[in-house]
């Protein structure tokens, strides 16, 4: 499980520390932080894939999303200072669990002449035993163009000239010498993100699907059917049963073969044919998608929801709530909403922490935090 995050200059973030619980809830006004939070744990997820300094670029590299305000904090009882910058331009994402942790610094490349200006560069890597990556638990260490790993009392080095673009993870992962590396790449691969499931007229969960079975729901919905009857193969008739005739008292799920391709259909009370996927609700196509999201047969490390209410009738909330509730007595949850009762509802189960953000000058806080000795502790590595 992730016990600790940390995010430091990324868009509103200058500089947060959270522990996380087995299910985490992110709440706050507009604008407090709550999608740059999100955003922050996919960039992480990226580093596990080796396409963190793409993602990067493709929000338009360091210079648009990195922290604007200055690098010391205004926070009470400090005063603004800094406005100057002094230190080197760096965005770090981190995190750990009580077993392994993974912390990235990017800055911007050395001056040099290049097509790519977009790209940051990975300037340090580390993977650590404990809950931040200070230098006594540091297992593996790249910096700049070298990697180490950590044996009894010294070093031994992984590799040199690293790519600024490659993470450690992805070249070195597989290496015998460092098995923390693929222990950490794993982890960061078993995060499932939801966010904006297309639930449009002509989303793809509309559409009739190849039956393959499959194990988890793709990004935008496209094998839902696929996904609801492999979880009931798997042996959770009953649960998928039950998240219908939770949110559709007396309903049924039919998951039809037509010309050789499944289909999503909801029998109801009173209607003479099942209603075919095309003829859902956009609400209801919703929940269809967070249920299959939620009891897919395979179990990740951690599922992430933003905004998971959007296009949800009120009625459906408690629905809603109970099976993100009984997912995370499963697997780590983290909910990222504005939805008041939803938050509310999540808040209460066993296990559950909330979190509420805040601006303060410009930047986002956890409410009720008097400063930053509030904050868990996180060492960043010096550069
Ligand atoms: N590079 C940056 N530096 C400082 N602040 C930024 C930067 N980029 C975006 N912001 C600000 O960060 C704030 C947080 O944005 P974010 O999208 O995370 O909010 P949110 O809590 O998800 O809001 P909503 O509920 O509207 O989705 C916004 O007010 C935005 O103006
Ligand atoms: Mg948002």
């Amino acid at each position: 499980m992730i016990e600790r995050l940390a995010i430091e200059g990324y868009r509103s973030i200058r500089s947060l520390v959270v522990d996380l619980a087995p299910l985490t809830v992110v709440t706050g006004a507009n604008g407090s932080g709550k999608s740059s939070l999100y955003r922050a744990l996919r960039l992480l997820a990226d580093c596990g894939e080796g396409r963190v300094v793409a993602s990067l670029a493709a929000a338009g590299g360091l210079d648009a999303v990195r922290w604007a305000g200055p690098e010391r904090g205004s926070r009470r009882g400090g005063a603004t200072e800094g406005t100057v910058r002094g230190g080197p331009v760096s965005l770090r994402l981190g995190v750990a669990t009580d077993a392994l942790g993974y912390a990235i610094d990017l800055g911007l490349p050395v001056a040099q002449r290049s097509a790519f200006d977009l790209d940051p560069e990975i300037k340090q890597e580390h993977v650590f035993a404990g809950t931040d990556p200070r230098p006594a638990g540091v297992l593996v260490e790249r910096t700049r163009g070298a990697a180490r790993v950590a044996t009894n009392g010294g070093w031994s080095e992984l590799a040199r000239g690293l790519h600024p673009w490659a993470s450690v993870l992805d070249e070195f992962a597989g290496h015998a010498e460092a098995a923390e590396l693929a222990g950490a790449r794993r982890m960061l691969r078993g995060w499932r993100f939801h966010d904006a499931m297309r639930t449009d007229a002509s989303a793809p969960a509309r559409h009739p699907q190849v039956a393959t079975r499959a194990a988890r729901l793709d990004h935008d919905g496209a094998n839902l059917a696929a996904v609801l009857q492999t979880a009931i193969e798997a042996g959770r008739d009953r649960e998928v049963a039950r998240a219908i005739d939770d949110a559709f008292p007396g309903s049924r799920l039919r998951l039809p073969m037509v010309d050789g391709r499944m289909r999503v259909a909801l029998e109801q009370p009173r209607l003479l044919r099942p209603l075919d996927a095309v003829e859902l609700s956009d609400g209801t196509l919703q929940y269809l998608l967070l249920t299959a999201a939620l009891l897919s047969a395979e179990t990740p490390g951690l599922i992430v929801l933003n905004e998971p209410e959007r296009s949800l009738h009120a009625e459906l909330v408690p629905a809603l709530a109970e099976r993100i509730s009984r997912a995370a007595g499963e697997t780590q949850v983290v909910v990222v909403t504005h939805h008041a009762s939803l938050a509310e509802a999540l808040g209460g189960a066993a296990g559950a922490l909330r979190i509420a953000l805040e601006k303060d000058a410009g930047e986002t806080v956890v409410a009720g935090r008097e400063g930053l000795l509030d904050q868990p502790a996180w060492r960043w590595p010096k550069r």
